[in-house]
This record gives structure tokens, sequence and C-alpha cells, in this order.
């Protein structure tokens, strides 16, 4: 089994104290991060964009994974590029041709992903899976944190892990210390957490706990 990858979500970073919250993950063994743009149209909220996405990417060298919770998301991936962030993912729901979008993003140099909505079946991603980096099962509604895991999701992770190899399986949405080891023998490549790990004392525990039952 491979090491399983932890990403912080900086949703529920304090973004007063970005610098020092990075640096906080970083030494705690953050493996990504992962920001969530969110545009109160296909999401009821509304999160950050640009301008913090370039200062994160200057701040740190870990890979940035940019979950785009947008609509129109074919309209970010140039600038996105150009930051120098290393995963995209975004909804199916979201654009008319995911094919053409996924290209988009690779012909940026950055790994394509797209996320699977609760109610989204796996069967929806039969014809593109080939051509994915990876797949971001939403293990809640998307649009915020905090929210309780939906335990579907289990079964939906599993499925892909089926489906394997060629892509990896990230999970995002409720993941905690108390799901974790299910989520990795499931076959989840790539934990997400947000109110865990920063609602925790020493994220460093945190992460820690997350991977647990890994093999390193
Ligand atoms: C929800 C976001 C998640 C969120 C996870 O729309 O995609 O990345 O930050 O938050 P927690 O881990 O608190 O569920
Ligand atoms: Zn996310």
């Amino acid at each position: 089994m491979q090491k399983t990858l932890i990403a912080p979500s900086l949703l529920s970073a304090d973004l007063g104290r970005l610098a020092d919250e990075i640096a906080a993950l970083e030494s705690a063994g953050a493996d990504i991060l992962h920001l969530d743009v969110m545009d109160g149209h296909y999401v009821p909220n509304l999160s950050f964009g640009f301008p913090l996405v370039s200062a994160v990417r200057k701040l740190t060298k870990l890979p940035l994974d940019v979950h785009l919770m947008v609509t129109n998301p074919e309209l970010h991936v140039p600038v996105l590029g150009e930051i120098g962030v290393q995963m995209i993912s975004f909804h199916q729901e979201a654009v008319f041709h995911s094919h053409r979008l996924i290209q988009q993003i690779k012909q940026n140099g950055v790994k394509a992903g797209l996320a699977l909505n609760p109610a989204t079946p796996v069967s929806s991603l039969e014809s593109i899976l080939g051509e994915l980096d990876f797949v971001l099962v939403m293990s809640v509604n998307p649009g915020y944190s905090a929210q309780a895991f939906i335990p579907s999701s289990l079964e939906k992770i599993a499925r892909l892990n089926g489906l394997k190899p060629g892509f990896q399986i990230e999970v995002d949405g409720g993941v905690a210390d108390t799901n974790s080891a299910r989520l990795i023998e499931a076959g989840a490549d790539i934990l997400v957490s947000a109110s865990y790990i920063f609602g925790s004392k020493s994220y460093s525990n945190a992460i820690k706990a997350l991977r647990q039952n890994t093999i390193l």
C-alpha cells in the first residue's frame, strides 16, 4: 500500500495568519494544500480566488490542489496554471464539456480531477475515467466545511478502487480520525480535511491520526 497523502483544506485556516498556518502544516507533515474556490453560484458560499491562491503559492513549495466549486471553471484554468498549482478539480454538473476541460487542464501542465457530488454516481465517470489523474469523491455536499460525513461515500470509493489503476482517489468532506481508517481501507489515496485538522490542538497529531493504518 502507498503512503496516504494528507491535504489540509485552507477553508478552515486562520487567513489572518496564513504564513504561520502554512508553516505549521508543513512541519506537521502535510503533503498537499487543498484550496476550495467557491463562487456563490455553483455553491451557495463564497470563499476566495486568485489573490489568495497566488499568496499561498509564494509561501510554500507543497503541491497546491485547487477544488473549483464554480460555474464556468474553464475560465480559470489558464491563470491557475500560470500561478503554478499542481492539481485542479471541477464538478461535471458545472460544465457542458468535461472531456475538453480535462484536456485543457492537462495542457496547462496541471493534474486533472473530476469531483463527484454525493448524488452523482460513479457510473457517470465511465467514459472519462481513462483521462483523469484523480477523482475527488465528495463525502459532503460542496459548499461548507464542518458538515457530517456521508457514509455511502465509502462504497463509491471502493467501487472506484475496483476500476484502478490510472487515477488517484481523493476524498473530501467530514474526514476525521473516526473514519480515516475505513476510507484508506476502501481505497482513498488522498484525504482532504479542514475542520478536523484546524480544530485540533496539534496539527501534527491530527495528521498522524488521519494516516492511521497506513503502511509507510
Ligand atoms: C467543502 C469543501 C471541503 C471542506 C472540507 O465544500 O470542498 O474541502 O473544506 O471541510 P471539512 O473537512 O471540515 O468537512
Ligand atoms: Zn474541497
